[in-house]
C-alpha cells in the first residue's frame, strides 16, 4: 500500500504579541510564575476585527502549497482541526474552501483539540493510502484567546493558550522509505470536563442568554493538575506505542515535535526518552499553547531552522481535551 508524505508545511500568527507583563496588567500573575510553571514568555492573541480562523488558515496554506510547489487547484480534499470556528455552523473547512482557488473538494472538520492535529492527520494519510486521494491539505488552527476567562479566577489557563495556525500540504510519497510510518489515536470520555468549554452547549433550551454569559460558563475550564498528571503517563505510552509498532527505538528519533502543552511536559518527555535538546524541537516560549495549532506551527518553524532533512525520523505526539491523545511517526 502506498505510504502518505508532507509535501509542505507552512505557519501563520497573529501580529499581536503578548507578554507576561501585559498579562499581570489584567490578572494577578507575573513573569515569574508563568515561565516557571509553563516556559512562556510571549505569545500571539488575535486581533478582533483583523484575525479570523479562516484568515488566519489561508496564510498558512498559502505558505504550505508554495513550499509543495503546488496551487489550491492540486488539493483533493481538506482535513481541518479546530476547537474554535469562526462560526458554530457550518465548519471552517468549507470557509477555507471559499478563499482559496479550490474546486469544489470535500472539506471536513475534526474536533480533537490539542491532539486534533494529529487526529487529521490520520485521517489525510487514510485516504491517500487507499487512493481515494491523491493530495489532501490538514490545517490546525485556533483563536482561544477569546475564550479565556482574563480574571483571577481565569489565570492558571488563560497565561497558557493562544491563537495561530499550520498547515502541511501531504500527498503520496514517491519513495518506499519515506513518508508517514503510523498513526495511533486514543481517547478516554471519563475526563472530559478536567479541560472543556460547557457552553453555548445545544442541550440547553436557548443556547445564549444573558445569564450564561453572567455564569461565565463559556470560558475554557481546565483542572491543570489532573491534565498534567495525564499528560506525562500517555505522551509517554503513545510515543512508545509507535516506537514498538514500527521496531523503533527511542533512540532512533531524530526530532520529536510534541504538542506544546506546557513546557515541563515537553522536558518531562525528553528526560525520559533521553533525547538531548537537538532533537526535541520546543518554540511553547514565543508562541504558548495554540492546541490543534502547536504541532503544525512547530513543524514549519523546525522545517524553518533547517531542523528537518529528508531520511529524519520525526515523533510528533499529542495530548488535551476530551482526554485524547495521539501520535504519528514519519520519515521525512
Ligand atoms: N499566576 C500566579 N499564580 C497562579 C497562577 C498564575 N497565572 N495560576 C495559578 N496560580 C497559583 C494558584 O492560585 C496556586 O496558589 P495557592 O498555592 O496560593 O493556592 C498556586 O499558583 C499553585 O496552583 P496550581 O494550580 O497547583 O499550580 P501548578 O503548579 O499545578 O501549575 C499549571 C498550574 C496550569 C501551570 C499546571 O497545572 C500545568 O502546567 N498543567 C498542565 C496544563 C496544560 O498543559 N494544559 C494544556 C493541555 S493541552
Amino acid at each position: 500500500m502506498r505510504k502518505s508524505k508532507i509535501l509542505g508545511v507552512g505557519h501563520c500568527v497573529p501580529d499581536r504579541i503578548v507578554t507576561n507583563d501585559d498579562l499581570s496588567k489584567m490578572m494577578d500573575t507575573n513573569n515569574e510564575w508563568i515561565v516557571e510553571r509553563t516556559g512562556i514568555h510571549t505569545r500571539h492573541w488575535f486581533t478582533p476585527g483583523k484575525d479570523t480562523i479562516t484568515s488566519l488558515s489561508k496564510k498558512a496554506t498559502e505558505v504550505a502549497l508554495e513550499r509543495a510547489n503546488l496551487s489550491a487547484k492540486d488539493i483533493d480534499f481538506i482535513v481541518f482541526a479546530t476547537i474554535t470556528p469562526d462560526y458554530f455552523i457550518p465548519g471552517n473547512g468549507v470557509l477555507l474552501q471559499r478563499e482559496l482557488d479550490f474546486e469544489n473538494i470535500g472539506a471536513l472538520d475534526i474536533r480533537n483539540a490539542c491532539s486534533g492535529f494529529i487526529y487529521a492527520l490520520s485521517i489525510a494519510d487514510q485516504f491517500i493510502k487507499t487512493g481515494m486521494y491523491d493530495r489532501v491539505l490538514v490545517v490546525g488552527a485556533e483563536i482561544q484567546s477569546s475564550a479565556l476567562d482574563k480574571s483571577d479566577d481565569g489565570r492558571s489557563s488563560s497565561v497558557i493558550f493562544a491563537d495561530g495556525a499550520g498547515a502541511v500540504v501531504l500527498g503520496p510519497s514517491t519513495s518506499e522509505n519515506s513518508g508517514i510510518l503510523s498513526t495511533h489515536l486514543h481517547s478516554q470520555g471519563q475526563y472530559a470536563e478536567e479541560l472543556y468549554c460547557k457552553d453555548p452547549g445545544s442541550s440547553r433550551e436557548v443556547r445564549l442568554s444573558p445569564e450564561l454569559i453572567e455564569s461565565g460558563s463559556f470560558f475554557l475550564k481546565m483542572n491543570g493538575n489532573a491534565v498534567f498528571k495525564h499528560a506525562v503517563v500517555r505522551f509517554m505510552e503513545v510515543i512508545q506505542e509507535a516506537l514498538d509498532y514500527n521496531k523503533l527505538d527511542k533512540s532512533d528519533i531524530d526530532l520529536l515535535i510534541p504538542h506544546q502543552a506546557n513546557l515541563r511536559i515537553s522536558q518531562y518527555i525528553q528526560q525520559k526518552l533521553e533525547l538531548p535538546d537537538e532533537k526535541v524541537f520546543n518554540n511553547i516560549m514565543h508562541m504558548g499553547n495554540t492546541t490543534a495549532a502547536t504541532i503544525p506551527i512547530a513543524m514549519s518553524e523546525a522545517w524553518e531552522q533547517g531542523k528537518i532533512n529528508e531520511g529524519d525520523l520525526i515523533c510528533l505526539a499529542a495530548f488535551g481535551s476530551g482526554f485524547t491523545w495521539a501520535s504519528a511517526l514519519l520519515r521525512w
